[in-house]
């Protein structure tokens, strides 16, 4: 008995390892909530206890500063280039989450120097095993920029909402997703849904389409209904996850957030220094 409390005290003193996971948040149209859905779900896994780094890989639109009314100094560029180190990069956003800012046109991760490529992997490498959830929040499409991020990541959640074009965007992006790799993990989100049955109704035919053409098995990943919440919190710069944490996006973003330990492949070789060596080569 002794035996099991010496134990369990050295395990807290020493601080549990922590086995990182990264999950791209991605989707073909812009607008569908990514950035959104990234920064609640974010504050939702902190306040499970989780440890949660989240970067802002939008490089068109770095927003998640502007969604949350944070001042950022550094970004991305400045790690890579070696003029700031990560810890003067990385900024505390709201509920315990940090942050890593982007640059807006940054350059193509996957035409960095060598000496870019290895100061990158050793910044990134700081996180490993202090971090559990590296969360990117990827900008819109199937441009290079895009794609090498959710490839170096070991899981994807792709976020569509209701309207088909948007589903049409979202099959277009796990298209590409499949083609450059075939063991990827792929999560459905479906956001903006009126109620359960519509974002049912959007899983249903997009897992049969991706069964069919791409021989590809996505999972749900569940949904998040309308709600002024989201684009209230939008406006006042806030997260709604924090402010109103009983709303129904709220709900959504926690049953989103219990999902995610099972997606999550648990694979310990899926570590910070792959994510950063893999997303560092050049796709073929
Ligand atoms: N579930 C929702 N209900 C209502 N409005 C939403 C919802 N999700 C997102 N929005 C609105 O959509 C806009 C775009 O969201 P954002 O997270 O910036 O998308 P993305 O990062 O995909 O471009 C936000 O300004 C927000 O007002
Ligand atoms: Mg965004």
């Amino acid at each position: 008995m002794t035996d099991q409390a010496d134990h369990l005290r050295n395990l807290v003193s020493q601080g549990k390892r922590r086995i990182l996971r990264t999950i791209a948040i991605s989707s073909g149209k812009g607008g569908v909530g990514k950035t959104s859905i990234t920064t609640n779900l974010g504050i939702m896994l902190a306040q499970m206890r989780k440890k949660v780094v989240i970067v802002d890989a939008d490089m068109g639109l770095a927003n998640i500063d502007v969604l949350l009314r944070l001042q950022t100094k550094y970004n991305l560029q400045h790690i890579i280039d070696g003029e700031k180190r990560i810890d003067e990069v990385v900024i505390d956003g709201p509920g315990g989450i940090k942050i890593i800012p982007s640059a807006s046109g940054a350059q193509l991760l996957t035409q960095l120097t060598s000496e870019q490529r290895e100061r990158f992997i050793s910044e990134f490498s700081i996180f490993e095993g202090n971090v559990d959830y590296l969360l990117i929040d990827t900008a819109a499409g199937i441009s290079p920029n895009v794609t090498e991020f959710i490839l170096a990541a070991g899981e994807v959640l792709v976020v569509t909402t209701p309207d088909p074009t948007a589903i049409t965007d979202a099959y277009a992006l796990i298209k590409i997703i499949t083609r450059y790799s075939d063991n990827m993990k792929i999560g459905l989100f479906v956001n903006m849904a009126s109620d359960a049955a519509e974002a049912q109704e959007v899983e249903n035919n997009l897992k049969l389409v991706t069964e069919r053409f791409l021989h590809t098995r996505i999972e749900g990943m569940g949904y998040m209904l309308r709600d002024r919440q989201v684009s209230d919190a939008v406006k006042k710069q806030v997260s709604f996850v924090l402010h109103n944490p009983s709303c129904p996006a709220s709900s959504c973003i926690k049953a989103l957030a219990s999902r995610l330990s099972n997606f999550c492949s648990h694979d310990n070789s899926k570590t910070l220094v792959k994510f950063a060596e893999k997303i560092t080569e050049s796709i073929k």
